[in-house]
């Protein structure tokens, strides 16, 4: 099919609900995108951030392949050899990572579902009710997810939202120290705020607001969705603060492209008691093996350390370029956020036209989230079709 063809069919039938680039992907291999006339990209999103290891990694098509002859969607309510392994590989990393001796694990099928999930714990473990979240925090669109996410664009048309939710300004402990009362369940922050703009949180913040929570009963929930699986240069950004939260959440890039959300917590906090949370899809096999081959890949191609490097070499690149439209330049690993002087869709459009998909961040940050496994020469390309655009 052509695009023509294509585009019109979809736009007959789909919910209206996400605009869409006039393109159609049809293919991808690594950090390249292929469109429907032939066109070819350097893929800067990874799919918003959820091809980490790159699209069609050989292993974990392999290992979905070879799962999908054996058993492809069994549910939680019996055990199965996939989830097994996998939830084991998982409590490795978290132990490693965040230094739990061990933890629950509830498997979903979205970063928004796994946030659902770190809500409903923390009201269930301690009682009451309230969340303080952060302004322009981004944590999903189901209702709970919306409740806490700031963009006033996504929250107005479906209030009233869930009660008992306050956003304070982010990297500030007094407003936290003000919000955080007797009746507040769950903080929940993202390291780097993603959607919002690219913003890297302080050591010094996260470990303030770690003694806080710890002071004042609440539960800290550490939102790792867009910033998890290497993105920032260690397997989750936490590693980078020493900071070890009472709950995280993991989606995007943890399924290896397929439907994953990871909800896990300290075991000291307890689980919940049958009935109380689940999922149909949440955790099958398929994905399973697919996630065990993600952990597989992440660790024998060493991808966090990848994405220190090539990160940090980037950031010092695209600073090089000393072009008047570019504000700032900022961001952890392969996150990057670039700030403009002005609105980032027309830039999106001309990067696109000369071969480069990145992606917005607000209204004037534009942001690099490619495949961790990207070249070094694919990214000075980039590096060098943003400076002939912004020129
Ligand atoms: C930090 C963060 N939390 C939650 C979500 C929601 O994830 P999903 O789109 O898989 O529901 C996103 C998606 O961009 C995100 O970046």
């Amino acid at each position: 099919m052509n695009y023509n063809q294509i585009s019109e069919l979809e736009s007959t039938y789909n919910s209206g609900g996400v605009g869409r680039r006039p393109v159609a992907l049809v293919r991808a291999k690594g950090a390249r995108l292929w469109d429907s006339e032939g066109n070819e990209y350097i893929d800067c999103a990874a799919s918003q951030g959820w091809a980490n290891v790159g699209h069609s990694h050989p292993v974990v098509t392999a290992a979905i392949q070879a799962q999908l002859e054996i058993y492809v969607a069994g549910q939680e309510s019996s055990y199965n050899d996939q989830r097994a392994l996998w939830l084991r590989d998982m409590a490795r990393i978290f132990k490693d990572s965040l230094g739990w001796n061990e933890c629950f694990i509830h498997a979903s099928n979205s970063g928004t579902e796994a946030i659902e999930a770190a809500l409903k714990f923390a009201r269930f473990s301690t009682g009451r009710t309230g969340i303080v979240a952060t302004m322009r925090a981004f944590h999903g669109r189901t209702m709970g997810a919306l409740s806490i996410t700031a963009n006033k664009k996504y929250r107005q048309p479906f209030e009233p939202l869930i009660p008992d939710v306050e956003h304070v300004p982010y990297e500030n402990l007094e407003a936290m120290d003000k919000a955080i009362g007797d009746n507040t369940a769950a903080v929940i922050v993202e390291l780097v705020q993603g959607e919002g703009g690219v913003f890297p949180g302080s050591t010094e913040y996260f470990q303030s607001l770690r003694e806080l929570c710890t002071e004042r009963g609440a539960l800290l929930i550490v939102d790792e969705i867009q910033t998890g699986v290497g993105r920032t240069g260690r397997w989750l950004a936490c590693e980078h603060h020493a900071l070890s939260p009472d709950v995280i959440t993991l989606g995007k890039s943890i399924g290896g492209g397929l439907a994953l959300g990871v909800t896990a917590w300290n075991a000291q906090l307890g689980r919940f008691t049958s009935g109380a949370h689940g999922s149909t899809f949440g955790g099958n096999p398929l994905v399973c093996a697919a996630s065990r081959a993600v952990i597989e890949v992440m660790a024998e191609e060493k991808l966090p350390e990848r994405a220190e490097t090539l990160g940090g070499w980037l950031r010092q690149e695209l600073r090089a370029l000393n072009v008047q439209q570019i504000r700032e330049v900022r961001g952890l690993g392969l996150m990057i956020g670039i700030e403009l002087r002005g609105k980032v869709t027309p830039i999106l459009q001309q990067l696109m036209e000369r071969g480069v998909w990145a992606l917005p961040a607000g209204l004037n940050v534009l942001r690099l989230l490619p495949p961790l496994v990207i070249e070094q020469s694919d990214l000075e390309q980039v590096v060098t079709t943003i400076g002939e655009v912004l020129e």
